[in-house]
């Protein structure tokens, strides 16, 4: 299975959403989320972005057409319609799977919403979360999980910045490597 990574923006009570939308506007949140989304080490390869059905409407209700990115959309629904170059697929696990299959997909990024936040979060092979903090609380009745696994940790901040009166910070969290498994060079049992 493929590694991915969480995109999201939080408020300060780690609410994602209010009656199905976004209630704060940040364009710099997703500005960041363009350019993490369209970076490809190697210009042959694109990334794949996965979302839930709820959060793909609401974002093609905005106009966004995700462009040089591999679109995937999580349903259940056999009869939902979707743009020609939108894939379906009904698991997470069947989206990673398949991806990993892919050599032409870079890097895979898992955009919500707050269904798919909850499986993703609790996944293996989840390796990385950029999370925009937004200093505010917006009343919000859809949360980011709040139980991230142990293992991760916070691997940079930025500056806390200001956005038409909205202040706000990225940050990037990252599974702590184990090293339990490290082999170490014991030399005590170095001969003399
Ligand atoms: N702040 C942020 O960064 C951020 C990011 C993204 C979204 N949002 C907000 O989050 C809200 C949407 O979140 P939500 O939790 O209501 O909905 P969602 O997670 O976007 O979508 C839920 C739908 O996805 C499908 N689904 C969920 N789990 C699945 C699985 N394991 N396998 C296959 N399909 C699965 C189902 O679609 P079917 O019913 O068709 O089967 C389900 O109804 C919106 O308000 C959006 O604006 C916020």
């Amino acid at each position: 299975m493929a590694n991915f990574s969480i995109i999201v923006s939080v408020d300060q009570d780690m609410g994602i959403a209010r009656k199905g939308e976004i209630p704060w506007f940040l364009p710099e949140h997703f500005a960041n989320l363009h350019d993490l989304t369209t970076q490809t080490e190697n210009k042959n390869l694109k990334n794949a972005i996965i979302m839930g059905r709820k959060t793909w409407e609401y974002f093609h209700s905005q106009g966004e057409n995700f462009d040089n990115r591999l679109v995937i959309v999580l349903s259940k629904n056999k009869d939902l319609s979707l743009p020609q170059n939108v894939l379906r697929f009904e698991s997470l696990d069947d989206t990673l799977f398949e991806l990993s299959d892919h050599n032409d997909i870079d890097q895979i990024f898992v955009l919500g919403g707050g269904e798919i936040f909850k499986e993703a979060i609790l996944h293996t092979d989840l390796e990385r979360i950029y999370l925009t903090n937004v200093e505010s609380s917006f009343k919000s009745d859809l949360f980011f999980p709040k139980d991230i696994p142990e293992d991760f940790e916070v691997a940079s901040t930025s500056d806390l910045m200001e956005s038409d009166g909205l202040e706000y910070s990225f940050l990037i969290l990252e599974r702590s490597v184990d090293h339990s498994n490290d082999q170490y060079f014991d030399f005590n049992t170095e001969e003399e």
